[in-house]
C-alpha cells in the first residue's frame, strides 16, 4: 500500500494585491509541491481584517487572489483551494487554542510589534491573537509542512508550540507542523529600500511589484531599483543588498544560478543588469496576468472552485474540531 502523502497548509491575506514577494516566497513553492503533497491553499480573509479594510476592496481582492492562485499554476482539482471565512471551524478552533496560548508568547511576536507600530490607532485584540488563528488554520488540517517566506517562520513555530502544549495536556491530538522556507527568495526586499521587505503595504510605489502590474510599470520600477556605488554584479547580501536582491529575483525568474548571473554580467554595468531583471519579471508575470483576467471574467467558475474547496476543507476540519471538543470536555452535540 502507498504511504499517505504528507499534508501541507498555507495561506495569504487578501489585505493588498499579491506581490512578487509573495509569489517568490510562497506561491511558487506551493505550485512545486502540489504533486507530492496533499495540499490546502487558503485565502485568509479573516486575518486580513486585523487591519482596517474597505469591504468592497476586500471582496474584490479575495476573488482576484483566488484567480491568481489558479493563474500561478495551482490546480484546484489537485489542491483544496478555499476562503477561510467559509469554514467556521477556523474561528472555533482558534477560540479553544487561545486558551492554551500565553499572553507573554504573543507579546513577543515580531509581526505584532511591527504592526502595532504601523497601526498605532488600531491595536486591536485580533492583531494580538492573530497567531492563534493562524495556528488553528494549520492544526485543523494536521499539516506536516507550511510553505512560507522567512517572515512567517515565527508564527509557524508558535503554532508548533501551541500544538505541543495541547498534546501534552491531553494526548496526541495535533501533528507538529514545520515551516518550509525556500533556499532562494525567502525574503524579497523592496526595490527602493533593500533593507526592508517588499510588502503589500508599500504598494503603489516603485519599491513593490504586484502580480497584475503592467510591463511599463515593472520596467520603470526595476530601472529605478536602488543598487550601490560599485559596478559589479556579485551576490553579497550584507554589503550589496540591492544587487543581491535583484540577483535573487532574476534567479527565481530565469532559473539561473548566482554564478551564472555573475558570469553573464561580468564587465557590464548595472543598467544592462536592471533591464534584464525587469524583462525577466515581465515575462514571468505576463501569463499570470493574462490568465487571471481570463478567470475573473468567469465568476461562475470561480464560485464553483471556492464552494467545492470549502466543502472539502470543512469535512477535514470537523474531524479535528470534534476531537478537540471531546478532549477539552465539551458535551457532544445531540444528533438529529
Ligand atoms: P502574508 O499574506 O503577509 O504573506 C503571504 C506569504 O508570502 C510570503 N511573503 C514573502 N516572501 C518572501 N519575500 C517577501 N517580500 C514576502 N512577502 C510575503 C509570506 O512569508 C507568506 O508566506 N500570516 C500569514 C498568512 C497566514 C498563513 C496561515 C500562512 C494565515 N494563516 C497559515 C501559512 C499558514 C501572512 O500574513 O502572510
Amino acid at each position: 500500500m502507498d504511504t499517505p502523502k504528507k499534508r501541507i497548509f498555507s495561506g495569504i491575506k487578501p489585505s493588498g494585491e499579491l506581490t512578487l514577494g509573495s509569489y517568490i516566497g510562497a506561491i511558487r513553492n506551493w505550485v512545486a509541491l502540489q504533486n507530492d503533497y496533499d495540499c490546502l491553499y487558503c485565502i485568509v480573509d479573516m486575518h486580513a481584517i486585523t487591519v482596517r479594510q474597505n469591504p468592497a476592496d476586500l471582496r474584490r481582492r479575495t476573488l482576484e487572489q483566488l484567480a491568481q492562485y489558479i493563474a500561478c499554476g495551482l490546480d484546484p482539482e489537485k489542491n483544496i483551494v478555499y476562503i477561510q471565512s467559509h469554514v467556521p471551524a477556523h474561528a472555533e478552533l482558534s477560540w479553544v487554542l487561545g486558551c492554551y496560548t500565553m499572553f507573554g508568547e504573543l507579546s513577543r511576536m515580531t509581526q505584532f510589534k511591527d504592526k502595532s507600530r504601523k497601526n498605532a490607532d488600531n491595536i486591536n485584540a485580533g492583531l494580538f491573537t492573530y497567531p492563534v488563528l493562524m495556528a488553528a488554520d494549520i492544526l485543523l488540517y494536521q499539516a506536516d509542512l507550511v510553505p512560507v517566506g522567512e517572515d512567517q517562520k515565527q508564527h509557524v513555530e508558535i503554532a508548533r508550540d501551541i500544538a505541543g502544549r495541547f498534546n501534552q495536556v491531553y494526548s496526541p491530538t495535533f501533528t507538529l507542523p514545520e515551516p518550509f522556507i525556500p533556499k532562494t527568495g525567502a525574503r524579497v526586499m523592496s526595490l527602493l529600500d533593500p533593507s526592508s521587505k517588499m510588502s503589500k503595504s508599500e504598494q503603489g510605489g516603485d519599491g513593490c511589484i504586484t502580480l497584475l502590474e503592467n510591463p511599463d510599470d515593472i520596467m520603470r520600477a526595476f530601472k529605478r531599483a536602488v543598487t550601490d556605488s560599485e559596478t559589479s554584479v556579485r551576490f553579497d547580501p550584507e554589503h550589496k543588498p540591492g544587487v543581491s536582491n535583484l540577483m535573487t529575483i532574476y534567479s527565481c525568474a530565469t532559473g539561473k544560478s548566482f554564478a551564472e548571473i555573475e558570469a553573464e554580467f561580468e564587465g557590464r554595468g548595472y543598467g544592462d543588469f536592471k533591464t534584464a531583471v525587469g524583462e525577466s519579471v515581465v515575462e514571468l508575470l505576463r501569463p499570470i496576468r493574462e490568465k487571471t483576467q481570463e478567470l475573473l471574467a468567469n465568476r461562475d467558475y470561480l464560485e464553483s472552485i471556492y464552494a467545492a474547496g470549502a466543502e472539502r476543507a470543512a469535512r477535514l476540519a470537523q474531524k479535528t474540531l470534534d476531537k478537540v471538543y471531546r478532549k477539552v470536555g465539551f458535551v457532544p452535540r445531540a444528533r438529529g
